[in-house]
């Protein structure tokens, strides 16, 4: 598999993954966090990871580049996860997977909705959208992706999404 992994802080995820797929490009907006993940690498030996300090709405790749798409603990921090959803099927082959995990979620933490903004404009918070699971779920299939497999571990918890993109161009 080519994969690209979009806000891959310090590359552990990257770098676990590195032995069962042929390529990871990894990128994350942080300079500090990809010095980290350069040097892990480096220290491991590993060869078919490449990280980069950019941002999911800087990337430009051509479309049905990758066979899978990593976004984890990531969707929730996007000022505009809807652009990055539908980059994100583009980039994708047809029969490509975009597996992502999603903190925040507004099912959970509803108060947290009326929080987070206010921390934000007092500067406390940084930025963070509270949305809940149907929601990103409408946002993935409004993009075209067709859910494989939902699983949230518990209640106030994360939940992770392989969503996949149709086997057709036109699906
Ligand atoms: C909560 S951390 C998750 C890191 C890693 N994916 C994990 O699961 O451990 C979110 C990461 O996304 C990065 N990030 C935030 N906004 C981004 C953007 N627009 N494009 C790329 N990376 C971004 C942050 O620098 C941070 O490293």
């Amino acid at each position: 598999m080519q994969v690209l992994e979009f806000g891959c802080g310090t590359g552990s995820t990257a770098i676990i993954h590195a032995d069962y797929v042929k390529y990871i490009r990894a990128i994350d907006i942080s300079v500090n966090m990809i010095a980290i993940a350069k040097g892990k690498a480096e220290a491991q030996n590993i060869n078919n990871v490449t990280f980069e300090q950019l941002t999911i709405e800087e990337l430009d790749v051509e479309d049905c580049t990758y066979d899978a798409v990593l976004g984890l603990s990531i969707l929730h921090l996007l000022e505009n996860k809807k652009y990055a959803i539908a980059k994100v099927y583009r980039m994708l082959k047809p029969g490509g997977i975009f597996v992502s995990s999603t903190a925040f979620l507004g099912d959970n933490i509803a108060w947290f909705k009326i929080i987070a903004p206010i921390g934000r404009f007092l500067g406390v918070f940084p930025l963070f959208k509270v949305f809940k699971v149907e929601e990103l779920v409408t946002s993935l299939t409004d993009a075209g992706f067709a859910i494989d497999y939902k699983w949230q571990p518990g209640k106030n918890k994360a939940v992770f999404i392989v969503a996949k993109k149709g086997d057709s161009f036109n699906s």
